[in-house]
């Protein structure tokens, strides 16, 4: 499927319970973090879909070395157990795949995703970039920037693949 085609199901999702986002070490150890934040549009010409990750999540550390990541979206109204487990509970402590016993899938060369959602992106990063402190509105930096935490990472990931199951 066309990278755009089901835009408004991402949405939906992520405005609701979430989707996955999947990333692996470098010894192949996949970890699932819950995401609700993302963007999806054209960047340097290529479809890339965006995810803002803060510092503190262990995905964060895994963004940095990795080079490619999925995102996963359910079928409406399922696996939201799973998508409040992986989006309280740090890859550090658990191995939440495992946990949620969800079953991982090859993809493209170096990226997983979890068997059973509705739609999948296969990405490629292509380039990564903190929300300067700075240049961001005050009503945001007010709302998400005014405690310890550092502003989130945002990672552009090149759609290889876009996938939709029924
Ligand atoms: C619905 C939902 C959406 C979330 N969206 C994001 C997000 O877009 N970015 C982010 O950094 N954390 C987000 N979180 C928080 C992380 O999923 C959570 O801190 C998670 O435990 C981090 O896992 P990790 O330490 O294994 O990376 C969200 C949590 C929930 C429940």
């Amino acid at each position: 499927m066309r990278y755009d085609e089901h835009f408004k199901e991402l949405c939906e999702a992520l405005e609701g319970a979430g989707a996955f986002l999947v990333v692996a070490d470098k010894k192949g150890r996949v970890n699932l973090m819950t995401i609700g934040w993302a963007q999806i549009g054209v960047v340097w010409g290529q479809p890339v879909l965006t995810v803002l990750v803060r510092p503190s999540r262990h995905t964060h550390a895994l963004l940095e070395d990795a080079s490619r990541f999925s995102v996963c979206v359910p079928r409406r109204g399922e696996l939201k157990k799973e998508l409040a487990f992986c989006g309280t509970k740090s890859g550090r402590d658990y191995d939440k795949a495992r946990a949620c016993a969800l079953t991982l899938k090859e993809g493209e060369p170096g990226v997983k995703y979890i068997d059973g959602c509705a739609l999948v992106y296969q990405c490629e990063i292509l380039g990564r970039t903190t929300l300067a402190g700075g240049k961001t509105a005050p009503s945001v930096l007010e709302r998400y920037y005014s405690g310890d935490d550092a502003p989130h990472t945002l990672c552009f990931g090149k759609v290889l693949k876009a996938e939709k199951f029924l």
